[in-house]
C-alpha cells in the first residue's frame, strides 16, 4: 500500500501570495479551474494501491473541510486534513502525524509540497525508488544556473543516481540540479526524523549545564520539535546510500507569487490537452463564444457568444462575460462580472469584482516581476472606460480613474 502526504503549510507562509490569500488558503487557489492541490491529488490517484491522501498544515480545519469531503467523494479515495497545533517544519509536520500515516501500514509514503507545479510523474518515481532500494527518492530537475539559488541545489551520481551532496538555497552556486519538492520514502523516514529530534534533546541537556549558553541557544535556534526536511534530513543523509534522485524532463515551477500562479495555470491547461481534454472549452462545446488556445470555463459561467477568449484563460463559477469582451492570459475568479467590450490581459480578477464597459485591465506578462501582472483583490470595481495597468489593487476598492504601476491599498 501507498499513502500520499501533501504539506500545505499555513497562513503565515502565504504572505507573498497576497492579496489572493486573504480569504482563500493558497493551496486552494484555482489553477486551470482546479484548486492548486487538486493537480497533485489527481496525480496520486494514478498510483497503484493508493490507500489515502493526507493534507498536513496549520490552517484552520474548517478552511479545508468542504474541499476534502467533496474531493474524497469525487475521486473515491479518502482525503483527510490533519491540523498541526503550530508549525513543525516540513519534516516535523510529517512526523507529528506518523501514527495516523502508518495506520494502514503502507510500504511507501509519497510526500509533496503543495506549491509546486509539474506533471507529477509519480508512478515513474515510485518504480525508480524501488530499483534504487534506498530510504527515499526525490524528483529533481535542471534549471538555469541563475535561478538555482532559490531552491535546494544538489549533486547526484550520474550512474547510480545517488544523492551525493545537498545544500538548501546556497549563496554560492553548487549545481543547476534542484529539488522539486516531490518525494517517495519508506517508513524509515520516521526513524531518521526521530534521530534528529533525539540528537537535539541530547544537545539541549548538555547545554543546560551553563544557563548563559542555554539562553543563547534558545534565541538562536528553532524550536526543538521543528524539523526541516531539506536542511535537517536531506543534507546530512546525502552520500550515505540512502537517498536517490529521479530527474524529470517535463515542466516544473514553484508557485510562490500570484504571477507564477498565472504561468502555472497555463502549464496545467496545456497538460489537460493530454490528460483531460474534456475539461477544455475547445473540447467540450461549453460555449459558442470564440475560443483561442487553452481555456477553462466553469459550467455555471455565462459567456456572451460575441466574446473572444484565450489563450490561457480560466473562468470560475458564476462569472458573467458581456458582449465583445476580450480575455487573454488571465484567471477570473468566482462571481466576477465583465461588462461589454472590456479587455483583460495578463491579470487575475478577484472574486465578486466587476469591470465596467470598455474597461481595460492588463499586465505586461512578466510573471516574475512584482507588478508584471495586474491583480484585483476581492470585490474590486473598475468603472466604465477605466484602464488599470501593471497594478495590484487590494479588496473592496472602487477605481474611477486609470492607474499604472501602482499598488492601491
Ligand atoms: N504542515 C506544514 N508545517 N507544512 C509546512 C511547514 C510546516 O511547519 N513548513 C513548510 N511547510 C510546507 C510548505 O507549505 C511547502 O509545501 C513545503 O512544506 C516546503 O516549504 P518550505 O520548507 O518553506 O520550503 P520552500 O518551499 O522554500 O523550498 C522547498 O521546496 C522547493 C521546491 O519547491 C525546498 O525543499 C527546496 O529545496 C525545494 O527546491
Amino acid at each position: 500500500k501507498v499513502v500520499a502526504v501533501i504539506m500545505v503549510g499555513g497562513p503565515t507562509k502565504g504572505t507573498r501570495f497576497r492579496p489572493l490569500s486573504f480569504n482563500t488558503p493558497k493551496p486552494l487557489f484555482p489553477l486551470a479551474g482546479q484548486p492548486m492541490i487538486q493537480h497533485p491529488i489527481s496525480a496520486c490517484k494514478r498510483i497503484p494501491n493508493l490507500a489515502q491522501i493526507f493534507l498536513i498544515g496549520f490552517y484552520e480545519e474548517r478552511e479545508f473541510a468542504l474541499y476534502v469531503s467533496s474531493i474524497s467523494n469525487e475521486l473515491k479515495v479518502p482525503v483527510r486534513y490533519l491540523k498541526e497545533d503550530k508549525p513543525h517544519g516540513s519534516a516535523g509536520g510529517l512526523y507529528y502525524f506518523r501514527d495516523m500515516i502508518m495506520e494502514e501500514n503502507p510500504s511507501h509514503i509519497i510526500l509533496l509540497n503543495c506549491d509546486v507545479c509539474c506533471s507529477f510523474p509519480l508512478p515513474g518515481l515510485l518504480e525508480a525508488h524501488k530499483r534504487y532500494g534506498g530510504m527515499g527518492t526525490m524528483l529533481v530537475i535542471k534549471v538555469s544556473a541563475e535561478s538555482a539559488h532559490q531552491f535546494g541545489e544538489l549533486i547526484a551520481d550520474p550512474n547510480t543516481k545517488e544523492l551525493l551532496h545537498y545544500t538548501e538555497k546556497p549563496e554560492t552556486f553548487v549545481s543547476d540540479l534542484i529539488n522539486c519538492g516531490v518525494y517517495v520514502f519508506t517508513p524509515d523516514i520516521f526513524t531518521a526524523i526521530q534521530g534528529v529530534l533525539t540528537h537535539r534533546e541530547d544537545r539541549a541537556n548538555i547545554r543546560q549545564v551553563s544557563s548563559f549558553e542555554a539562553l543563547q541557544s534558545a534565541t538562536r535556534t528553532l524550536p526543538v520539535d521543528f524539523v526541516r526536511l531539506d536542511q535537517d534530513i536531506l543534507s546530512p543523509l546525502a552520500g550515505k546510500k540512502q537517498l536517490y534522485t529521479y530527474e524529470t524532463m517535463d515542466f516544473w515551477e514553484q508557485i510562490k507569487t500570484p504571477g507564477m500562479s498565472l504561468k502555472c495555470s497555463s502549464l496545467y491547461l496545456a497538460l489537460f490537452k493530454i490528460t483531460s481534454p474534456q475539461l477544455l472549452a475547445s473540447g467540450n462545446g461549453i460555449t459558442s463564444a470564440t475560443i483561442a488556445g487553452d481555456v477553462y470555463i466553469h459550467p455555471s459561467a455565462k459567456i456572451h457568444p460575441t466574446a473572444k477568449i484565450g489563450p490561457n484563460v480560466s473562468i470560475s463559477a458564476n462569472v458573467r462575460v458581456g458582449a465583445g469582451v476580450r480575455l487573454i492570459s488571465c484567471i477570473v475568479l468566482d462571481d466576477v462580472e465583465i461588462k461589454e467590450n472590456a479587455v483583460v490581459l495578463n491579470s487575475i480578477i478577484g472574486w465578486k469584482s466587476s469591470l465596467g464597459r470598455w474597461a481595460r485591465v492588463q499586465g505586461n506578462g512578466d510573471y516574475n516581476a512584482k507588478l508584471g501582472i495586474t491583480i484585483l483583490g476581492e470585490a474590486v470595481t473598475v468603472e466604465d472606460e477605466v484602464v488599470v495597468i501593471n497594478s495590484i489593487v487590494l479588496p473592496n476598492k472602487v477605481l474611477n480613474v486609470s492607474v499604472q504601476e501602482e499598488i492601491i491599498l
